[in-house]
């Protein structure tokens, strides 16, 4: 299992700290927020890692991370042009990729769990991952059947079906690469994640599991702020014990 961590991006709610850096450098509480989605591969057990970045950065996180050595692990840089959506990664990953599944995460998820019992039973198909939020309008949401088999998937919407959001965590098998040459820009001209996802669903090979932990997108001032709190606590917690 290869692992890409996605970290481009506009970061534009996230103005003025954006302005002259990317989102995912910004601090979160002690370390770069790259460190919690590199943090959560690697706990995973993944030892191969690409970082998509857009150009103007590429520099500050080759600074940072290197060549992944530091971290018991190898680390490959490429460039996004401009945000083109998260679907691409697939197509910029596709040499890294190569014959290989790959777990997918964004570079502005932070998550307090453990992954590496799911990757390591995977096989095929996508297994995607939901947390219940108070808003999940903000996110895709997901609904779920009595036996926990995805129904539905929906971007933002309007009159949410469950309090599930689907959260930046994708596991895929290596058919990724062909369905996301298949994804075409959507309205706001991404190739959306979602397409991807449906065209997974309509195999009947998604899986779904709820994050058991703590989860953070922070992409906003506020969940930036709660997601800096909760790891102060933790650290308090753990130099307390
Ligand atoms: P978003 O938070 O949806 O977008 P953004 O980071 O551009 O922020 P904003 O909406 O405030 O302008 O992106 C989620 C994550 O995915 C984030 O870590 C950035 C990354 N991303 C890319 O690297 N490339 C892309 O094309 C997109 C859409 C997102």
């Amino acid at each position: 299992m290869k692992g890409i961590i996605l970290a481009g991006g506009h970061g534009t709610r996230l103005l003025p700290l954006t302005k002259i850096t990317s989102k995912q450098l910004i601090p979160v509480y002690d370390q770069p927020m790259i460190f919690y989605p590199l943090q959560t591969l690697i706990e995973a057990g993944i030892k191969d890692i690409l970082i998509i970045m857009a150009p103007e950065h590429a520099g500050h996180f080759l600074n940072l991370l290197g060549s992944g050595k530091a971290f018991g692990v190898t680390i490959s840089y490429e460039i996004q042009d401009t945000p083109s959506g998260i679907a691409e990664a697939f197509l910029i990953g596709e040499n890294f990729i190569g014959n290989d599944d790959v777990a997918l995460i964004l570079g502005d998820n932070i998550f307090e769990d453990d992954f590496s019992l799911v990757i390591k039973n995977f096989t095929e198909g996508a297994s995607i991952f939901a947390k219940a939020v108070p808003d999940p309008e903000r996110f895709g949401v997901v609904e779920l059947d009595k036996d926990q088999q995805i129904i539905s998937i929906e971007e933002k919407p309007q009159k949410p079906r469950s309090n599930l959001a689907q959260v930046g965590l994708y596991i895929c098998d290596n058919s990724v690469i062909k369905k996301a040459k298949k994804v075409e820009p959507s309205a706001r001209g991404e190739l959306e994640i979602v397409d991807i996802i449906r065209a997974y669903l309509y195999e009947k090979k998604l899986a779904v599991s709820l994050v058991k932990g703590a989860w953070f997108d922070c992409g906003t001032f506020e969940s930036l702020f709660e997601a800096g709190a909760y790891r102060r606590a933790k650290l308090e917690c753990l130099s307390s014990d």
